[in-house]
Order: structure tokens, then sequence, then C-alpha cells
């Protein structure tokens, strides 16, 4: 190194033999900062990464724990304000007195004075983040620059402004913000101000009494639950990596049968010759379905299925009797062992992307709405004004019915747990056509809203005696249409039991390529119409599995479960790094040199993969 203090240099590598590059750096004057005559560099495979997450791992992450006694909690506060507009609902839930403004508080300031923070009105996130923000702003400098507050701590309440769940999304963008800026001001003044984070369950209201005097600078409350953010070892652990480098590979059941045991398996199949109709996607997302749940835990009849039934990805190669498609197409659609980033797929399965959905989108529509179309059109041959029940409507193929029954003019009764009746109602469920899906309750409620008649059509995937409940709505020229695997009826049998009813158990794939192709085609067309919604999704790298599938598993989602699947670097390609990050890139090729401001380099992807992978762990 000659010189120091640059704020903006030049690079130039040149080959030096043996894969090494010499390195010259210059000032933007010309004049030397430093050289290196030949670097050389060495991969760095995901599984050294892994191998290290153990004994001495410098690692660390955040998890949101439950507060317990021994975590700190003070118990009782002596008073409880409320200042400004009460948005959730807290005055009577933490007996605290109301004020409109600080000054209203007067001079004898209560242990607690709580503020409420969350997005305003239906203005767009961009204004809606600079209002909550002003505001809290506002709200921590009077604060801070009065003498009466000193002994007392400022609680700012938001509701979904951050994730302290594995999959969990921040609901409320606007507010997210606030807790950047209101945990600078904690790290400047220590002990005078709390965040806390609360959910819409009611049960969390109910446990703010315990929340706000943790104690705790931030305090999450979730489903009733206490939980403070701690750092714990080991940011590797629980990501999955592939067993052999540079190969194919796949998310695949372990021998046990259990979530734990999920693995990346080596998918050699993945890469094989084509056959007729048969294109190669790079995978990019695939959807999580209850089926990959059952064949995960070998609960699936076909213990042969693999995991992975739809996604959306690029075409890689096409083969023989393939013309509609070529390499570098958009598509979704349709295939098996889809969890990894080679798929083969019958081409008549796949539609193109429409412009402006991004891979995770893509792959949340195609299993659910071609399910919930043939059910209803080619199973049930639904006609506009008959009646339908949507059993477990809040999940996947539920939402996409729910929505398919309105384009058909049919009227909607849906059941699905409690919780997440929002959801149905956000669809134009009124309450007098939801139930639950955890209680035999919804025979009574049906029967009585249809005067008597029941409904003309089930969409179920429930089992036993909720089964037996459905089929007694039923009247003449009724259809029962199974989509589930757990409790599949013989149709004589159910004939005999219900006379006029006809029962029908499916499985999608029975409609063959053609029909499924078209089917999706359709689909996609009633969304450029502006007839159809995406569901609302969740998306979990597919190196997390493992947290997705017990999410799934035990039921907490609303509409559809995403594998994001990391996209290949093509090995001829380059890469382009941009910005700040760029200073830990020049600090990787051995120039120990911390005063780079801003530096642009293009090298090949080759490097760009070490430099990523160096990037995910501060110890190399
Ligand atoms: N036949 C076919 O070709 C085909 C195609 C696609 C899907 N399916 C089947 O159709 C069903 C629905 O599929 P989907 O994609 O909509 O699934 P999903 O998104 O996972 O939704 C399933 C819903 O079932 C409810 N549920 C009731 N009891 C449950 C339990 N013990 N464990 C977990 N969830 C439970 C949950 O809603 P609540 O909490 O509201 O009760 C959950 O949201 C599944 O059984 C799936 O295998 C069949």
């Amino acid at each position: 190194m000659y010189a120091v203090g640059a704020s903006v240099v030049r690079v130039r590598l040149a080959p030096a033999g043996d894969g090494a590059v010499s390195v010259v750096v210059a000032d933007g004057t010309g004049v030397s900062v430093a050289s290196a005559d030949a670097l050389v560099t060495r991969p760095v495979g995901e599984g050294e990464f892994a191998a290290a997450a153990g004994v001495g791992e410098s690692l660390y992450r955040v998890e949101w724990v439950p507060a317990s006694p021994a975590a700190g909690l003070e118990v009782g506060v002596q008073g409880c304000a409320l200042v400004g507009e009460d948005d959730f609902g807290l005055t009577e839930v933490l007996g605290a007195e109301g004020f409109a403004d600080f000054d209203e508080v007067g001079e004898c300031v209560p242990d607690v004075v709580v503020v409420c923070a969350c997005s305003v009105g239906d203005r767009g996130v961009v204004s809606g983040v600079s209002a909550a923000v002003d505001r809290v702003l506002r709200l921590v400098q009077g604060w801070l620059a009065e003498e009466r507050f000193a002994g007392s701590r400022l609680v700012v309440v938001t509701r979904g402004a951050v994730a302290v769940e594995a999959g969990e999304d921040v609901r409320d963008l606007a507010a997210a913000p606030v807790w950047g800026l209101v945990r600078s001001a904690q790290a400047e003044h220590p002990g005078r101000l709390v965040l806390l984070d609360v959910d819409d369950a009611g049960a969390s209201l109910d446990a703010l009494r315990e929340a706000v005097p943790t104690g705790e600078p931030q305090v999450a409350v979730r489903r009733g639950e206490v939980l403070v953010p701690r750092l714990t070892q080991g940011a590797a652990s629980g990501v999955l990596v592939p067993v052999a480098e540079g190969q194919p590979w796949r998310l695949e059941p372990s021998r046990e049968r259990t979530l734990e045991g999920l693995t990346l398996a080596t998918a050699g199949d993945a890469a094989r010759e084509l056959g007729e109709f048969e294109v190669r996607v790079a995978v990019r997302a695939a959807g999580l379905n209850f089926r990959d749940v059952l064949v995960s835990l070998g609960m699936y009849p076909d213990h042969r299925a693999l995991m992975g039934s739809e996604g959306a990805g690029v075409v890689v190669a096409t083969g023989p009797g393939v013309e509609s498609y070529a390499v570098g197409d958009r598509v979704m659609g349709l295939w098996t062992g889809g969890f990894g980033p080679l798929a083969v797929a019958d081409h008549r399965t796949l539609t193109r992307i429409p412009d402006g959905w991004s891979f995770a989108e893509a792959a949340s529509v195609p299993v659910v709405f071609v399910t919930a179309l043939y059910a209803l059109r080619e199973l049930a041959g639904v006609r506009p004004g008959e009646s339908l029940l949507v059993h477990s409507a809040a999940g996947g193929v539920g939402m996409a019915a729910v929505q398919l029954a309105r384009v058909f003019g049919l009227r909607v009764f849906a059941t699905a747990s409690p919780g997440k009746w929002d959801v149905l109602r956000g669809l134009g469920i009124d309450g007098a056509h939801l139930a639950s899906s955890r209680s035999l309750e919804f025979e009574q409620r049906i029967r009585s809203v249809s005067g008597g008649r029941g409904v003309d059509v089930v969409l179920d995937s429930l089992a036993g005696e909720y089964v037996d409940a459905s089929l007694r709505l039923l009247g003449e020229g009724g259809r029962f249409i199974e989509m589930g695997k757990a409790d599949v009826r013989s149709a004589d049998e159910v004939a005999a039991a219900h006379p006029g009813v006809t029962y029908r158990a499916f499985d999608l794939m029975e409609a063959g390529p053609e029909r499924i192709g078209e089917m999706l085609t359709e689909i996609v067309g009633l969304f450029e119409q502006g007839a159809l919604q995406r569901l609302p999704t969740r998306v979990w790298d597919v190196r997390r599995a493992g947290e997705a599938y017990r999410f799934m598993r035990e039921a907490r989602h609303v509409g559809k479960l995403v594998l994001s699947v990391p996209a290949a670097l093509d090995p001829e390609g380059v890469v382009l790094v941009t910005g700040a990050g760029a200073c830990w890139a020049v600090w990787w090729l051995g120039i120990w040199w911390p005063s780079v401001g801003c530096v642009t380099c293009c090298w090949s992807a080759d490097v760009a993969r070490r430099v990523s992978a160096c990037r995910s762990s501060r110890r190399s």
C-alpha cells in the first residue's frame, strides 16, 4: 500500500497466470494507492459455512423468544396514560387515562405513557411513512425535551410493523420505519422509550398488561404471547445445504419422514435428456401444497410421489415437439419434483407469466385456481344462482374457489377457523354465510340461513363427521366434490345413503396435460380481465423449507405459501457490484483499505460467487 485517504479509486485487474490476477489501484489523479502482484481466489462451498456453524460459531441472528420472569420481568405499573388517538383500543385494556397531547398530561406524569403509531387512512405507503415517522419524531423529541417525563417511559405501540416469526409479513409498512426511528432514539436515551408491536388476536390485547411492564426496550405480542428479541448463535442453523455441490438438487423427505429431516438431495433426473413435449425450467419459485406436507411425513397414498408440483421460472431447454416455448420464456404451471433449481415439465401444463408478475406471485396461482376451476365447473357443473359451500375457505383452493364462485354467479357459504374470518369477509362473504371449519355448528347455521334448503354443491377437504354433516346439507341434484385424501368414500354408498346426491372424489392430474394447460391459460385470462385477485402469499427460501412446512402443518396460513429458489449464476455471465456494498468487495480483493468510498466493479460470475459467499460470513 502506498497511500491512504483517497475517496475515489480506479482498480485494474489483469491475468497473472494460474487463475491469479494482478491488482493495481490508483486514485482519481492516477497516483498509486496499492498493488498486488498476484491475487488467487479459492471457491468456498456453502457446505463449508454450514460445517463451520457449531462450536465457536461467531454468527448470530435475532430470534423473538417468550419473555419470562427470568428475562427480567418487572411487575406492576404505577399509572398509565394514553396520549393522542387510541387507534388500537388500548385505553380500556391498559386501564389508561386518555389525553389529547403531552401538555394535557400535566406535571404529575404516570410511569407509563402510551402512544399508538400506525398508517393513517388510505394514504399510499410513501406518504404514510412520512406521516407516521414525522408524528412519532415530534412525539419523541417532545418527550425527551421535557424534564417532567424523565422518570417515565414512553411506549410506542404499533400493529404489524415488525416481523417476529418465520414467514411473518410486515403488514403495516408505513409504521415499520417507526421502529428504526425509535430504536435510534433508544440507543441515545436508554430506558426512556419502549417499542411494542401487537397482532390482531384478541388475546394479544389482553396480554398488553404483561407486555408493557417487562422493562424490555422492544416487545412483541403474538397470539397472546409476549416475545422479546434475543441474539442466538448460529446464523446457519436450520438452513439446508445441497448434499453435493455443482449438481442439480431438490427438496426431499428424510428416511425418518419428519419435517426436521427435510434435505436437499441430488436430483440427477432434473438434468436428463428431454423427452417429447418436455421443457426444462430453471425454477425461481414453487408453490407449497398440503400434499407436500403429507408426502414429507410419509402420509401421502403414493409413496413414490415427489414434492413440488407447481412453480414459476425460465425455460432453459426444450425437447422434441415443443414449438410454443423457447429458451428464455418466463413460464408458470404444473410439474413434479419442483423444489429445486431445475425441473422437467410437460409444456402443455404451462402458460406464460403475465407481465408484471413476480416469480413468487406466478407460483402461487396454478394448483389452487386450476383445482377450483376443475372442481366447480368441470365436475360440479355449477350454474348461476346455485349455492356452494366451500370448506377451509381461507386456504389456497378455498380462496380461489370463493373468487371463481363469484365469477360463476354462485351464492357462497364458507367455513374457516374463526381467526381467519376477516380474510373471507374481505372476499365479500358476510357474517351470515360464515361458519367455523373446526366445529359442526356450520350445518345448523347454513340450514337456517338457507331457509332449510341447504346448498347445491359442497367443495370439501375435511373428513369424518364434517363430511356427514355436509352431505346432509345436499338435496336432490346436489353434488359433493371431494378434493381431500383423508376420507374418500364410495360414490355408490353415498348415493344410497343420500338419494339424489352425486359424490365425486378427484385428483387434478386426472384432467390430463392439455386440459390442465387450457384451464391455466383461462385462469390467467381471468386475472388479466381483473375478475380474479392473487391470494395473500408468504415466501420462504427453499433452504428454510422446514419453517414453511411447519407453518402449513399448523394451519397458520391463509392463501398460499411459496418457496423461492435461489437463481443459479450463469458461469458465462457478468455481475455488476455497485455502491457502498462494493467496499467489502474491494476489501475481499485483498486491499486492506478502509477509506474506499464508492467503487463500481465488474468481473466474472465465478469471482462474484466467491464474493457472495464471503458476504454471508463475517469470519471469512
Ligand atoms: N384433489 C386434488 O387434486 C387437490 C388439489 C389441490 C388441493 N387438494 C387438497 O385440498 C385441500 C386444500 O388444499 P389447499 O391448497 O387449499 O390447502 P391449504 O392452503 O393448506 O388450506 C387447507 C386448510 O385446511 C384447514 N384445515 C382443517 N383442518 C386442518 C388440519 N388438521 N391441518 C391443517 N389444515 C387444516 C385449514 O384452514 P382452517 O384453519 O380455516 O380450518 C387450512 O388453511 C388439501 O387437503 C389438499 O391436499 C387436492
